[in-house]
């Protein structure tokens, strides 16, 4: 009885450690347990446009961490209120976030030329980079990152687009780590930024 007692506290001990090492130290690598929330691997090779008209494919986002977000410019909502406030979370983040991407990539790229992305993009933190290109190469990128699209008809005969609208927070290697959902509290998401600079 008085062993099994033992035994049971040295499990407890044991656990106790563990759990500290996790909390004040951390994962492997860097990461601490408590803010990891996924580490899905998402996306893949793409050929697209920049707003500026240069060429953009995976291996230029990989190598730092990102921030990508998929909208439109004719967006009423989302987009423009999205972008307003990554413009704030970026001045509030200061120097760190240089050490980061920032994407926008079109779900309406039979409208947003490269030239009209630019000059919606001009509003707003001059880092943040558009991403456009022919249709069928966009699309693809969509699924590779699992981004919901759908084009609606409006009654004057003009469309709209649903879209996901979640800022995806990835790693260098193009691994999912977490998103800012839309209207998160700044506080939030200038968290959730510092932790993915790491
Ligand atoms: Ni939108």
């Amino acid at each position: 009885m008085r062993r099994l007692r033992v035994v049971l506290w040295s499990a407890v001990a044991v656990a106790l450690v563990a759990f500290a090492y996790l909390w004040f130290i951390g994962l492997p690598g860097g990461g601490k347990p408590w803010a990891v929330v996924a580490g899905v691997e998402m996306g893949g090779d793409f050929d697209l446009v920049r707003h500026d008209g240069g060429a953009i494919s995976r291996d230029d986002i990989l190598g730092r961490p990102h921030a990508i977000f998929f909208g439109f410019t004719h967006c009423p909502e989302v987009c423009p209120t999205t972008l307003f406030e990554m413009t704030d979370w970026l001045e509030e983040l200061g120097g760190d976030a240089d050490a980061m991407g920032y994407y926008f990539v079109t779900v309406d790229p039979e409208r947003d030329t490269p030239e009209l992305m630019a000059d919606y993009l001009s509003a707003f933190d001059p880092r943040i980079v558009g991403i456009t290109g022919e249709k069928e190469k966009v699309e693809e990128m969509l699924r590779a990152y699992r981004v919901y699209f759908n084009r609606v008809p409006l009654e004057d005969g003009d469309y709209t687009m649903d879209h996901t609208a979640s800022v995806f927070l990835m790693d260098g290697e193009g691994q999912l780590l977490r998103t800012i959902a839309y209207g998160e509290a700044a506080d939030m998401a200038v968290e959730k930024l510092r932790l993915t600079v790491q």
